[in-house]
């Protein structure tokens, strides 16, 4: 699960986490990501003047604004949650397959 938390701290509020949070919530929904992304909110993650703090996972990112959720879902939330989608070892070994001879 990966999970995204934007911060609900009134100075982001007044910048719009919710909007961004509905916008985030509506792309979830429109790739079929429920249950493989959760939104959040946090207070002050005390980076009040950047504008909306948001965390996908370990890394932060503020001044997000609502009208940037498109970009930011596909530049900075699908591909991570692709690349928890992609087994450990989807790229084999280069032996994988070969049989032994002896
Ligand atoms: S209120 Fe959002 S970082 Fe402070």
């Amino acid at each position: 699960m990966l999970l995204i938390t934007i911060c609900v701290g009134s100075s982001c509020s007044l910048r719009g986490s919710d909007e961004l949070a509905t916008e985030l919530f509506g792309l979830i929904k429109k790739e079929k990501l429920e249950g493989l992304v959760d939104i959040i909110g946090a207070f002050c993650m005390d980076a009040c003047s950047k504008g909306v703090s948001v965390r996908v996972g370990e890394q932060e990112f503020s001044g997000i604004r609502p009208e940037q959720a498109e970009t930011f879902f596909y530049r900075e939330v699908l591909p991570r949650v692709k690349s928890q989608l992609r087994p450990a070892s989807a790229d084999p070994a280069p032996d994988a397959g070969k049989e032994s001879s002896s």
